[in-house]
Formats: structure tokens, C-alpha cells, sequence
């Protein structure tokens, strides 16, 4: 995900975090986060991973609606280190893996309205607390996480922020799992959604292969509907393992001269869970193509 943005808001401080200001939620913001809360808990049952559903007990305090971000990170600090803070809207790269690379968690403070229930421009609370912060309770994905930061330091001195994007486009937020049964979601984007938690691992429409730390980050993406490939990883160890141990400055290197790969494209080095029929993708362009003409 892109976390650029250019002007701090004067109620920002300069790491860009706000106060959360929860006794300012009015009850109607509470009621979204309790529908949204009841409608993905009682979905993803034997669709997300097990780690997942360990980690979604730390959402529940001791009152409903949207969580207080006091008591949910005295939890979250026992668990794994890891705090939440509130920021305005879209941060800058620099804050953005500042915050990670130390343990902290950038979310925002706005839930979305009922107009908005099931396609947001920009992550709301929603989105970045109840996707993101069940696996920041798990220990190696909280470890990843970090390290994830680290490199993102990195890459803004190697001039890779694009390629190590895209590594955590399709794992933290659009990542599958292979389970014991199958394959499962765990990207914070797919779990927070109701459509792409069944879209992503029941539809025909989207591929589904091995994940690969080269062809992922010369993989484009799409920001604005399903993903149309979805990358599977073994474990969060391996995931771990794979962004610990690799120097990335060698990789970024070798990749510079190659081809972005489509996002809707297979190469010949793919290990396929499924190829996909793109029928979604090409219906929704063909009905785009049409109310434009
Ligand atoms: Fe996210």
C-alpha cells in the first residue's frame, strides 16, 4: 500500500499520530463497528487462518463498539510488544515505517459511514484494527511486521519502496495461507472485507500461485477492486524466514532491468494452486468499457 501523502494537518503530530479521542464516537459510529465486527467474525470461520481467529480475542475489551485504543494496546503490549496509534489519513513512507520498524501499528481514526459499508477509498478503522491487529497479537507475525518496517527503511535509501510495496500489498494485506485443510486468508484487506473474503478463495476468477519473493515484487497490483492473483505462503515462519534472511539490496539490484509482471499474468515459473479465469475481471472492464462508450 501507498502511505504517501504530502501536508501534516496542523492537528497531527510530527510523527503524524493524533490522539484517538474516543469519548468523541458517536453511537452510530459504534453500531458500524459492531455490525462490521458481527458480520466478519461470523464469516470467517474455516476461511481465515487459525492464527487469525487466536489473535481476534484481543478485539474484544471490555465494552462494544470501536476499541479504545488504551486498553486495546495495554492487551496488545502483552501480547507481542506491539501498540496502535491513531493518524489522520494516509502517511508518508519515512513515518510510515518508522512506526512499524519500532512496533507501532498506524491506524485510522474514522469508521466508515453506512454509503461506505462495502468499498472505502482510504483504510478506516475498521480495515486497520480489526484486519491488521489480530495477527499483530501472534509472535512471528508481529516479528514479520517489524522486520517489514526495517526494510522498508532500507529500500527508501535503495530506492525500492515500489517493490518492497508490492511484498506487503500481497501478504499483510492480500496474503493466502495453505492450511491443513486447504487454503485460507489472512491479508488484513481480504478479512475486513465480506465480498473478498469469499472472493478470494471461491471465486474461479482469480489465480491463486505459490508465493515467490522475486516475482511478487515485480508483480503490479490493483487498488481499486479483487485482486486478480493472490499469492500463497506455507507459514508465517517461512514468510518470516524468507524477509529476514534475504539481504534485500542484492535482490532490488537483480531486479532492476526486469519486467513488471501484469497483475493478471502467470510466467512460466509459477506454481499454480489455480489458474485463474479472470471472468470477474473481464466482466467488471467490459461493463466499464460499455458506460463509458
Ligand atoms: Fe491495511
Amino acid at each position: 500500500m501507498t502511505h504517501y501523502t504530502t501536508v501534516r494537518p496542523p492537528q497531527a503530530a510530527p510523527d503524524w499520530t493524533i490522539p484517538q479521542d474516543w469519548e468523541s464516537y458517536s453511537a452510530d459510529e459504534h453500531a458500524m463497528w459492531d455490525h462490521l465486527f458481527e458480520r466478519q467474525t461470523r464469516l470467517l470461520p474455516g476461511r481465515v487462518a487459525p492464527a487469525f481467529l487466536e489473535g481476534l480475542d484481543i478485539l474484544r475489551l471490555s465494552k462494544p463498539g470501536i476499541p479504545d485504543f488504551a486498553e486495546l494496546n495495554a492487551r496488545l503490549m502483552d501480547a507481542t510488544g506491539w501498540q496502535v496509534v491513531a493518524v489522520p489519513g494516509l502517511v508518508p513512507d519515512a513515518a510510515f515505517f518508522d512506526h512499524l520498524a519500532n512496533r507501532r501499528f498506524v491506524a485510522g481514526r474514522f469508521i466508515r459511514t453506512p454509503e461506505q459499508i462495502d468499498y472505502l477509498e482510504e483504510p478506516d478503522i475498521f480495515h486497520d484494527v480489526f484486519g491488521h491487529v489480530p495477527l499483530l497479537a501472534n509472535p512471528v507475525f508481529a516479528d514479520y511486521m517489524e522486520a517489514y518496517g526495517r526494510g522498508g527503511q532500507r529500500a527508501g535509501e535503495l530506492g525500492a519502496i515500489e517493490r518492497l510495496a508490492r511484498l506487503y500489498w500481497y501478504t499483510v494485506e492480500f496474503g493466502l495461507l495453505r492450511g491443513a485443510n486447504g487454503l485460507q486468508i489472512y491479508g488484513a484487506g481480504i478479512v475486513s472485507s465480506f465480498s473478498e473474503s469469499v472472493f478470494a478463495l471461491d471465486d474461479p476468477s482469480p489465480n491463486r500461485i505459490a508465493f515467490d519473493l522475486r516475482r511478487v515484487m515485480r508483480t503490479l497490483y490493483r487498488i481499486d477492486d479483487f485482486q486478480q492473483t493472490y499469492f500463497v505462503i506455507d507459514s508465517f515462519e517461512d514468510l518470516l524466514r524468507q524477509t529476514v534472511e534475504n539481504d534485500f539490496a542484492p535482490l532490488y539490484r537483480a531486479l532492476l532491468g526486469a519486467q513488471d509482471i501484469g497483475a493478471a499474468e502467470i510466467v512460466d515459473s509459477d506454481r499454480l494452486d489455480h489458474r485463474g479465469t479472470q471472468a470477474y475481471a473481464h466482466a467488471k472492464a467490459l461493463s466499464a468499457g460499455k458506460h463509458s462508450a
